[in-house]
């Protein structure tokens, strides 16, 4: 909170052994325990009341001046507010200032209202504060989480009952991985790659004991590589940094006209690369079940038969579209996603959980022995210590939230929201191609649309241009798009997100578009209408002379 309103209400606070132990034991009379509930009220309730009479996105204050109410960098000795003063502010004067992410009107990002429950179940999960990463710290939790990653992988892989049976509570098997999050979810499935790929051969003891060099001696290769679409999300080329393969060495493949990765071009280039450079050794290839910025899917099915054919750990970025595969009427959208090595799915993108939780799920049982690490004061070999074959050591008890919430929803829940996000994203592609102002860039698959402020009679001048005329008009959309979005975020009314679509090879000006994730329930066409009335009339100042 702002350093002048600590200031203001401090008043004769001191740390004592006496007051800290009322912090930690659980409060003992009447009074106490009715002034903790009246806090837990405030949060659920006086939060959720403000979000929902400031309809805004956020106060149109700048991160400039918000700043400068944050420059104090020591700690005070004393105590500067009691929790009531912190609730209340934080209510009154953070709130505000943050991101109203569950509005309807916030349709910029993969971030959104999550049901009311969740903050229940968070509030639950801190109390107990249980650590997965051993059993001794989470005991039944464990048990519960190795249970909730078998249920995803069964929506993933459905591999049947007996494989079920035989692996849910298997303490030698592993069907999956909770992570931080989407990034940590891919890092986990390419180091898993990696370290399959690269295994003890020889007198050679494997890659994580003996590093690259050792490892690409001894089996001969001099280069690794990642095959994904060009859309891929940037956290595959921050793993490939990580995992000492570098971030150049992920092969961008071209997408076609809808933007899927080009089959054709994905075969090319791994011929190329087994024909002209047989040290070079493809560890991976990355389908996307959602892409960040277009929400597109790449054809699965097909580069899971190519990637068999040619011996490639086949590993799909889900983190978006994951939760698609509840969804009776839409599941066939990720169809080939069952032929995979690893899948990645968030579970605070569409299974509508709170910051934050990643997921990643592999098809072999086994295969995570690669990355096993044991310590004698926790992770014993054949316990659940679910650390053991884990990127992270401590974490939260996400899984909980995560069996909670499919208990409440059940998957006919999640699907009427999954294919709510469908058909509006759908509706709202619509609707643009009705408004002459406006042009679609790429069309929704999921819930996913990018498109931008281009008037029918630019249009029609960009058909008709030559290539410089061309380039001109394009910049100077771009420019009005940028302009458009900004004033538009300002404003803090609405929210749409912005980005810039490689145009391809050969085409010089890339493409700034507006892009809309619908993931929000209450977010229908009435919203969206508004949303793109206040576009217009905000393009009608950006928008003065262009040449036509
Ligand atoms: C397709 C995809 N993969 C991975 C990620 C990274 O996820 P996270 O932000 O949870 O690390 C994102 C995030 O937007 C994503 O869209």
């Amino acid at each position: 909170m702002a350093d002048n309103t600590l200031q203001s209400s401090k008043k004769n606070l001191v740390a004592d052994w006496d007051r800290l132990a009322k912090v930690f034991i659980r409060p003992e009379d009447d009074a106490s325990r009715a002034t903790l509930i009246k806090y837990m009220e405030r949060i659920l309730f006086g939060l959720h009341d403000f979000l929902k009479t400031h309809v805004g996105i956020t106060e149109a204050k700048s991160l400039g001046e918000l700043s400068k109410n944050y420059m104090r960098t020591d700690i005070n000795e004393d105590p500067e507010k009691k929790l009531a003063d912190v609730i209340a502010c934080l209510i009154r004067e953070i709130a505000p200032h943050a991101v109203n992410v569950a509005s309807p009107y916030f349709v910029g990002h993969m971030t959104s209202a999550i049901p009311f429950f969740m903050v229940h179940l968070k509030t639950i999960v801190a109390a107990l504060n249980q650590n997965p990463v051993k059993l001794e710290t989470s005991k039944v939790v464990s048990i519960i989480e190795k249970q909730v990653i078998a249920k995803i992988h069964r929506i993933v892989y459905d591999f049947g009952e007996e494989f079920y049976l035989a692996h849910v509570q298997n303490t030698e098997t592993t069907l999956g991985v909770f992570t931080e999050g989407g990034t940590t979810a891919n890092l986990t499935a390419l180091w898993v790659a990696r370290n399959a790929r690269l295994f003890p051969k020889n007198g050679f003891t494997g890659i994580e004991r003996e590093g690259i060099p050792a490892a690409y001696r001894a089996h001969g290769i001099d280069r690794c590589v990642i095959l994904a679409s060009r859309l891929v999300h940037y956290s595959l080329r921050k793993a490939a940094g990580i995992l000492g393969i570098g971030n150049d060495n992920v092969i961008p493949i071209d997408i076609d006209s809808a933007c899927r990765m080009d089959m054709e071009a994905f075969e090319n280039t791994i011929e190329k690369i087994k024909s002209e450079s047989p040290e070079t050794c493809i560890l991976a290839a990355v389908g996307i079940a959602g892409a960040t910025e277009t929400g597109t899917v790449d054809p699965l099915d097909q580069m899971a038969d190519i990637c068999r054919r040619h011996k490639i750990h086949f590993h799909v970025d889900a983190a978006w579209g994951g939760p698609t595969l509840l969804s009776k009427k839409y599941k066939h959208l990720l169809a080939g996603i069952e032929k995979s090595d690893s899948v990645t799915i968030d579970g605070h993108k569409q299974f509508y959980m709170p910051m934050s939780c990643g997921m990643v799920y592999f098809r072999d049982p086994h295969i995570l022995n690669v990355i096993a690490y044991y310590a004698n004061y926790v992770n014993r070999r054949g316990s659940v210590d679910l650390g053991i074959k884990a990127l992270s050591g401590s974490r939260e008890a996400n899984s909980l939230i995560l069996d909670c919430a499919l208990k409440i929803m059940g998957s006919h829940g999640y699907a009427l929201l999954i294919d709510h996000g469908i058909e509006t994203a759908a509706g709202f592609a619509e609707e643009i191609r009705r408004r002459p102002d406006f042009e679609i860039i790429t069309d929704p698959v999921l819930n996913i649309l990018t498109y931008r402020y281009c008037p029918k009679k630019t249009r029609d001048a960009l058909a008709r241009a030559g290539k410089e005329k061309k380039c001109r008009i394009s910049r100077q959309l771009n420019r009005a798009n940028r302009d458009l979005q900004r004033l538009q975020r300002e404003a803090g009314y609405s929210f749409v997100s912005r980005t810039t679509l490689q145009n391809s090879p050969g085409c010089e000006e890339d493409t700034v578009v507006l892009r809309a994730v619908i993931m929000n329930p209450m977010t229908d066409m009435k919203v969206l209408r508004e949303i793109l009335d206040e576009q217009e009339n905000i393009a009608k100042q950006v928008w003065t002379s262009v040449e036509e």
